[in-house]
């Protein structure tokens, strides 16, 4: 592709992509496809030969759209948002015209020092302790997901306190780490790979609105003590996926410095929200963790993927996940005056990511992301007061922020049939969880362009699904 034909045939993508936006309401939000359906419709072979562009868009058009749920609908109101902005895709366009590889300081020193950079403007954005600073003992790094973040921070935690032995010699099992049964599933995920083991997880019981009670989490930890076990982690959690529950921070921080423990804090959706300074309270104690991260690509407009994650100690971070072959020796490396962030995370080669996480960020300024979070804060609040208001449904649990936990009284048969009818219908999405045995429905807004009309037509249809069940029974 010769650059004349790759800006005429940019410029039909980036039409193509403004059209979708344009009518992406017009398509029902979860895919209707069937499973098999959509690779029943591709060639079985790859083309022997160069086909021409203009057939590739029209496939994305006619055979791929089908098998697309659409995340970027403001009718979207799914497990949590996958949010993206114009700035973001564009931004995220750049990074791949660009190309570059960003392993090391000296493979593009710009892809290094704009993450750094923004990851230190994102610091007094949302409120966060200075030693999360490059300036200080800390400093952040984009990761591909909080998944991959939480294994760092595990990681980290466990050499810590195995005065990083466990990479030479591997676990002996006695190590033990500590989050709550409403804990993202990632975190059993990095207990398996960080050869933690699950059983070595300990899932803490949780309080009546569903956060870690610090109480059975001390309790826990002596236990283990006491069986010459080795604790060495704790991950609190600033909304969790469920239900969007709030961890004491304060308190669980004060039984890890008791116990040396390190602290990692997963804000994944909800940490956006501290661009706001009312919300902030949310994360009290945040000062205290030893790690923390949250999703840009979950609720702040920019597109999958992007996490950030910081450490208080960039040591023992580096000092964790650090290798260096001799093919990788560079001057830059050995004068010590630049950071590397292959140092930082499990994989070598990384993305440009930075460069939409800046677009956004200076596309909006930090008052235009704070109108977007209180208006998709206060649409949700608006929603709760409707269902707290009608005699058929009920809260199911506290609504901080932008995730509604509610379910029709009737019983989980009801509440099934109602989301099931609502998905297949295309007119929303929603998803469910369980919590006190329950099924329960959420709805959480944070999509970008979601507004109130679109609150308002999914209560409606909320609604309407749950009188046609009225009638049947
Ligand atoms: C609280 C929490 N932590 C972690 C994750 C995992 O996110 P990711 O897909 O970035 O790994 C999620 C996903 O929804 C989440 O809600």
């Amino acid at each position: 592709m010769t650059p004349d034909e790759f800006r005429r045939h940019g410029h039909a993508v980036i039409d193509w992509i403004a059209d979708y936006h344009s009518r992406i309401e017009s398509f029902p939000v979860l895919s209707q496809a069937k499973p098999g359906q959509i690779r029943a419709s591709l060639p079985a072979n790859p083309p022997a030969h160069g086909e021409p562009f203009e057939a590739l868009l029209k496939d994305v058009e006619t055979l791929i759209l089908p098998g697309i749920t659409h995340w970027q609908s403001p009718n979207f109101f799914a497990y949590f948002p996958c949010n993206a902005s114009g700035p973001g895709i564009l931004g995220d366009l750049l990074s791949s015209g660009l190309g570059v590889q960003g392993m090391l300081w000296s493979t593009s020193p710009a892809c290094t020092e704009l993450e750094t950079h923004v990851l230190d403007w994102l610091v007094p954005m949302l409120g966060l302790p200075e030693q999360f600073l490059s300036s200080s003992t800390g400093g952040g790094v984009i990761q591909d997901t909080a998944s991959s973040a939480a294994l760092c921070a595990l990681l980290a935690a466990r050499e810590r306190a195995t005065n990083y032995i466990s990479n030479k010699k591997g676990c002996d099992g006695r190590i033990v780490a500590y989050a709550s049964t409403q804990t993202h599933s990632s975190l059993e995920k990095a207990a398996m790979i960080a050869g933690i083991g699950v059983d070595n997880l300990r899932l803490i019981e949780v309080d009546e609105n569903f956060a870690m009670r610090p109480d059975a989490l001390a309790r826990q930890i002596e236990a283990d003590k006491s069986a010459g076990l080795l604790p060495c982690f704790v991950c609190a959690t600033v909304g969790t996926t469920s239900s969007n529950a709030m961890d004491p921070i304060t308190a669980i921080a004060q039984v890890c410095r008791q116990h040396n423990l390190w602290l990692h804090v997963d804000a994944a959706m909800s940490g956006t929200a501290a661009l706001c300074p009312e919300f902030r309270h949310l994360q009290n104690g945040v000062e205290f963790a030893d790690s923390y991260n949250f999703n840009p690509h979950k609720w702040m407009f920019t597109n999958f993927d992007c996490n950030c994650f910081w450490v208080a100690d960039r040591k023992a971070l580096i000092q964790t996940l650090s290798i260096l072959p001799e093919y990788l020796r560079n001057q830059a490396t050995e004068s010590g005056a630049v950071i590397d962030y292959r140092d930082w995370h499990i994989q070598l080669g990384r993305r440009f990511r930075s460069l939409k996480l800046w677009f956004v960020i200076r596309h909006y300024g930090v008052e235009g992301l704070q109108h977007h979070i209180r208006r998709h804060v206060q649409l949700a609040q608006q929603f709760a007061g409707w269902v707290r208001d009608d005699k058929n449904f009920e809260l199911a649990a506290p609504a901080p922020l932008n995730l509604i936990c509610f379910r029709h009284k009737a019983g989980d048969v009801a509440n099934q049939t109602i989301m099931d009818r609502l998905n297949r219908s295309g007119d929303l999405f929603l998803t469910h969880t369980r919590l006190n045995g329950k099924l329960t429905l959420r709805l959480c807004v944070g999509q970008t362009n979601t507004q109130a009309k679109h609150v308002e037509n999914a209560w409606s249809r909320i609604r309407e699904e749950a009188e046609k069940i009225a009638t049947v029974a």
